[in-house]
């Protein structure tokens, strides 16, 4: 990175399909720093899929289990931590994360988040009703929060190696 960091993590944020695992493996493996995705974390901590949590426990119980493995993992020190797209928008979880990491908004438009989302499977929220209407209402209930982020990348649907180098110079 140009700019130091100063060892914090940095803590990649946005809706659904927006890239984060992917642009966050990258910019780990570009800054040299270990690559943690919260989704996973949440689901070895729970021995089971997000599915089964939202399917056996309910959203509230899950979040609960998100909001508690964020905060350990942004006890570890430097790493790029990808978070799923509910997390940033827990308040406690918000604070915290502005207070000891450096948050990136990857912000992309709805067509590039239909495309993207229809691939993997872990989404719960997406699984009844309509998926577009409920990626519009998530879109305005969480873009101004996400706004609050450090800095705010825009995907434009560029290549994931464009917006790594874009994030790497505005370090
Ligand atoms: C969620 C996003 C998912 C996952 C869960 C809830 C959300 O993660 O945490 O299904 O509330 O937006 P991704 O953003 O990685 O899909």
């Amino acid at each position: 990175a140009k700019k130091n960091v100063g060892g914090r993590p940095i803590v990649v944020v946005g809706l659904m399909g927006c890239g984060k695992s992917s642009v966050g493996k990258r910019l780990a493996f570009k800054l040299n720093l270990p690559f943690v995705d919260a989704d996973d974390e949440i689901e070895r901590a729970a021995a089971k899929t997000i599915n089964e949590i939202f399917a056996d426990h309910g959203e509230a119980h899950f979040r609960a289990g998100e909001r508690k493995v964020i905060a350990r993992l942004l006890g570890n020190g430097p790493q790029v931590l990808a978070t799923g797209g509910g997390a940033f928008i827990n308040p406690e979880t918000r604070l915290r994360i502005k207070d000891v990491a450096v948050s990136v908004w990857l912000r992309a438009e709805l067509p590039v988040l239909m495309r993207r989302v229809s691939k993997r499977d872990h989404r719960p929220l997406l699984r009844d009703g309509n998926p577009e209407a409920t990626m519009r209402k998530l879109i305005e209930e969480r873009y101004p929060i996400y706004a609050e982020a450090d800095m705010t990348i825009d995907s434009r649907d560029e290549p994931h190696d464009v917006i790594v180098t874009e994030i790497i110079n505005r370090l």
